[in-house]
């Protein structure tokens, strides 16, 4: 839905989701994904000239939003964040953070962090946080391994919000807990420029009091002065920014452990349990599904290095259920050879059978299941859930039509056709399809 959304907005085609809002010389950025978490930027001609000094930023929201942040980059690892959260009076707490990887970004507290100052305009009004932010040193931290060029003409950005209740601190460190969602842009800093260095935000507020919404104008990063519905609106420097489409960086590996996943367990696994009543051959069944169980090794461990990675191991449930089905189904392989013995002694399914047959059988079922939470953890976008849920459908639905016509076939060659004692093969026990030899009296 998200990645529609980016695309459909990439192409100009509409306004919906992420709003690009241009206003007085100040652009304004809506994150995708969020309802009214809104950016400004300012930068002052003689800071780009210099290469250093002020900046301005607003950060906006509703103050149904526990925290709000801005920041450097397109990741979280080495980001310079600038998080944004109620002081409990009325006002609003800047908290200067790095970002060190998918865990909570601690308040910089090195002496290259950022000086972030609480301007004019800023507070909490009528259920709307504003932050008019001044930042004197925005353009290195980290002892200066990170760094923003103020006149990059395509700068990238990361927003992050976390709805919930007010943290009502003033402490810089205080503990949060992770975003609902986030979002990731592009500004052309160039196109940011205001003359003074001054509070740019300022006059525009008070100017165009409720500055939640204006018109929304199309357009990329390339776009210069797209259309403006208010007439009030001074035209600003253009449409400076380019939201990325989809805005997250997908992980390679995530990516992998999704799609080797959903073959193993939505078609793999269902088709080879097919193979026994469509081919009666126990050995196509043996090694097809040996080839499925390896790629759910593969896919498990995959899914263990993007659980590590983003610090999610084992302290959800995806990943929970996920391991024990992958543990559980370390058995059936040897229910499977167990079965095999008994069949080819006694010419008839006994409780290993079963134990082999039903022990895969909810475990699949299982595991289908919890790639539906997968998909949730993940944040996947709605496409990829109907896709999961179609293939999932399609596979288990050919499987029971199969297994049921397996089941009926088998019943009228059933009777005294099968007694302990025949010297029947596997292939005429179970097939339904081609049939070498069929019992003489068959009805
Ligand atoms: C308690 C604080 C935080 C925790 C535990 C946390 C954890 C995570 C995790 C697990 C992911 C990967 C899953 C996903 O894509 O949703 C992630 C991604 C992301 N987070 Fe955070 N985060 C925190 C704070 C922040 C803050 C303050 C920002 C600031 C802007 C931020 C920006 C992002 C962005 C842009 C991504 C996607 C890019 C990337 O993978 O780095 N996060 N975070
Ligand atoms: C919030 O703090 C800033 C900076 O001290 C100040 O200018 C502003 O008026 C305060 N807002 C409110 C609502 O008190």
């Amino acid at each position: 839905m998200k990645d529609i959304r980016g695309l459909l907005l990439a192409s100009g085609l509409t306004t919906v989701g992420a709003e690009i809002i241009v206003r007085d010389t100040t652009p304004r950025y809506c994150a995708n994904g969020a309802s009214d978490v809104c950016f400004r930027f300012g930068i002052p001609k003689s800071s780009a000239d210099s290469g250093s000094g002020n900046i301005y930023f607003q950060i906006q929201a509703p103050s149904t939003y526990s925290w709000v942040a801005l920041g450097t980059g397109d990741q979280m690892s080495g980001s310079n964040m600038f998080v944004m959260y109620q002081d409990g009076s009325g006002n609003l707490t800047l908290s200067p953070r790095l970002g060190t990887g998918h865990t909570m970004p601690k308040e910089d507290t090195s002496s290259t962090a950022a000086k972030l100052g609480l301007l004019a305009g800023s507070g909490v009004v009528n259920g709307i946080m504003t932050a008019n932010v001044v930042c004197p040193n925005c353009e290195s931290w980290d002892g200066g391994s990170g760094s923003l060029s103020l006149t990059d003409t395509a700068s990238n950005w990361i927003a992050a919000w976390k709805s919930g209740s007010s943290l009502a601190t003033t402490s810089k460190s205080a503990s949060i807990s992770q975003h609902d969602d986030h979002d990731q842009f592009q500004l052309d800093l160039t196109k940011a420029t205001v003359s003074s260095d001054s509070n740019p935000f300022l006059e525009e507020d008070n100017a165009n009091p409720g500055t939640g919404n204006g018109g929304g104008s199309g357009g990329g990063s390339s776009g210069g002065g797209g259309g403006n519905d208010d007439p009030e609106v001074v035209a600003g420097p253009g449409n400076p920014f380019a939201p990325i489409a989809g805005g997250r960086r997908r992980d390679a590996a995530l990516i992998a452990h999704s799609v080797i996943m959903t073959a193993t367990f939505a078609a793999l696994y269902p088709l080879g349990s097919m193979l026994m009543p469509l081919t009666g051959s126990w050995i196509a069944h043996a090694i097809w599904q040996s080839v499925a169980f390896i790629m759910m090794w593969v896919g498990f461990g995959l899914g263990i290095r993007v659980a590590q990675d983003r610090n999610m191991l084992f302290n959800n449930t995806h990943t929970k259920l996920g391991a024990a089905v992958v543990v559980l189904l370390l058995i059936q392989p040897v229910l499977g050879i167990l079965h095999h013995n008994y069949f080819l002694k006694h010419r008839e399914r006994g409780a290993i059978s079963y134990a082999h047959i039903w022990w895969g059988r909810i475990l699949l079922t299982l595991a289908v299941i919890n790639g539906g939470l997968g998909l949730k953890l993940a944040n996947a976008g709605n496409s990829a859930v109907v896709a999961y849920a179609i293939i999932a459908a399609v596979c288990f639905g050919i499987y029971a039509i199969v297994k049921s016509w397996a089941v009926v076939r088998r019943g009228r060659q059933s009777g005294p056709h099968f007694r302990k004692g025949d010297n029947f093969t596997h292939q005429q026990r179970y097939s339904v399809g081609r049939q070498p030899y069929r019992p003489r009296n068959r009805v």
